[in-house]
């Protein structure tokens, strides 16, 4: 009995190997933050939670998972010593299970089959294979039958079987770069080594320089221990730098001497450390005009662009069949509404037609999203047109019904219009509750600060006005000291 996707949130090779043993594609995660942020990427079918990390920090996952809608069983595996009063705990927490390490292992069995057999009767009529192209599916859970998916899957097995570092991904926004980043890793690295991702746009030059590289003691004000970098950190395992059209002019020329020498030091070291990781870049600003406009190294550039692959918008006429699909797919394995789960079977025909003819300017993510908020606010059995409600951006509200097909003219396009909007929005929508804002729009607090700090979007700032104004140049990010 395999499931999809399992998160480990342990540093314990015992548990890692349990999830190993019940899964196909498996995520390590070291602590909370990063926990939360691969369960947002994933959407695993099973969280299994290492007891040591205490009751404080299950509670604050448990916290933040409900806040968010997010709806993973999580077992949580511990030690047999506090079994008694530690399981009752967990489980009133909202742990599925508590299995004492080492034994009880046949219980996450039964647990498993159980998730399995649910996940069987909500898929009515289809089976999750039919979500996945033929041939690429293995442990690559990303959807799509459409040319242009299957030849990013076919991209994505090529480069992780290749050995090619680094790793380019381009892609607007909510395409599945993060998503490809970590199907390379399974991958190249089944079930072993780290992923550890960081993102370039949300820290100050030299946050991001002393968290890439370490520092040694003492070598700037503040550094009062020695540091170790998340290049040495992750092993033989992969480094993902999202946004690198983000990172800092000098630190583009520090990335370039590990990319050529593999080498790096801590900043205020003198000993060459190893570079070991796969380095996988995304971004989605075309790089090459980045270079044109000396935002970005021209010599940083060709360097990354040894193995690049764009992953297609969802507009694009080659992708344009994956729209229904997609949104099948998300209405079955959709948690937002448990006690909707599998009582909304399909969409209507207007539906569908509605969510092919829009444009998706926030693409699979911002798909998900309507989806969800559809199966919220649905009653009968199938997502009907009245339920699609779509974020119009142009018309200045939330438009119910069939969505006027957008113009494909360039200047009609602005993504980052678009995304402000949508973030102040967001942020008003929640009392400028980050956590809460970063869930309803699909993206992570390290990027929403970051792009709170890019468009400059304050408090005050009136929704009607943030639209009307233009959107100036994104600055480099400021000092951010609350992530
Ligand atoms: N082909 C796909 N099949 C299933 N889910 C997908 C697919 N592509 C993207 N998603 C989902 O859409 C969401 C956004 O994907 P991801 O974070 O990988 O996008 P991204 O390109 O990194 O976006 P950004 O540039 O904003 O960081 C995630 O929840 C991911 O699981
Ligand atoms: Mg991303």
């Amino acid at each position: 009995m395999i499931l999809r996707r399992i998160v480990a949130v342990s540093k314990e090779a015992e548990v890692q190997h349990l999830a190993r043993r019940l899964g196909q594609e498996i995520f390590i995660a070291d602590d909370l933050a990063e926990a939360l942020d691969i369960i947002e990427t994933v959407s695993p079918d099973l969280v299994i939670f290492d007891a040591r990390f205490g009751p404080g920090h299950i509670r604050e996952f448990f916290d933040t998972t409900d806040k968010n809608s997010i709806n993973a069983p999580v077992v949580v595996v511990g030690d047999a010593e506090n079994e008694t009063k530690l399981s009752a705990e967990f489980i009133r927490m909202g742990a599925v299970d508590y299995l004492r390490s080492g034994q009880d292992y046949n219980r996450l069995e039964q647990i498993v089959s159980r998730i399995k057999n649910k996940a069987k009767a909500v898929d009515s009529e289809a089976n999750a294979d039919d979500f996945f192209a033929e041939d690429v599916a293995g442990s690559v859970s990303m959807v799509g039958r459409s040319k242009a998916i299957v030849n990013t899957l076919k991209m994505i097995k090529l480069v992780a079987l290749s050995r090619c570092n680094p790793v380019l991904i381009v892609g607007e926004t909510g395409t599945g770069k993060e998503l490809a980043a970590r199907a390379i890793h399974t991958l190249r690295y089944p079930g072993r080594s780290r992923f550890i991702g960081i993102n370039c746009a949300a820290l100050t030059a030299n946050l991001l320089e002393s968290e890439l590289f370490g520092h040694v003691k003492g070598s700037f004000t503040g550094a009062d221990s020695e540091k170790t970098g998340l290049l040495e950190l992750a092993g033989a395992g992969t480094i993902f730098l999202d946004e690198i059209s983000e990172m800092p002019i000098d630190l583009q020329a520090k990335l370039l001497r590990v990319l050529q020498e593999k080498t790096f030091r801590k900043v205020g070291g003198i000993k060459d450390i190893v570079c070991e990781a796969t380095i996988t870049a995304s971004s989605n600003r075309n790089l090459y005009n980045e270079t044109q406009a000396n935002r970005f190294r021209s010599d940083l550039y060709y360097r990354l662009n040894i193995c690049p692959f764009t992953i297609a918008p969802l507009r694009a006429p080659e992708r344009r069949q994956d729209i229904q699909l997609l949104a099948e797919y998300f209405l079955k394995t959709s948690t937002i509404c448990p006690e909707k789960s599998g009582k909304i079977t399909s969409l209507t025909k207007l539906a569908i037609e509605a969510l092919q003819k829009y444009d998706w300017p926030g693409n699979v993510r911002e798909l998900r999203n309507v989806i969800e908020r559809a199966i919220l606010l649905e009653t009968t059995d199938k997502i009907g047109l009245s339920s699609i409600v779509i974020d119009s951006l142009e018309s200045g509200g939330l438009v119910n019904g069939p969505v006027p097909a957008r113009q494909n003219h360039i200047s009609d396009f602005s993504l980052a219009k678009a995304e402000r909007e949508l973030i102040a929005r967001a942020l008003q929508e929640t009392g400028w509750q980050k956590t809460q804002a970063a869930s309803l729009l699909g993206i992570t607090r390290a990027t929403l600060y970051a792009k709170v700090r890019q468009y400059n979007i304050e408090k005050d700032l009136h929704i009607a006005k943030a639209s009307r104004d233009e959107v100036t140049a994104p600055s480099l990010p400021q000092p951010v000291t609350a992530l």
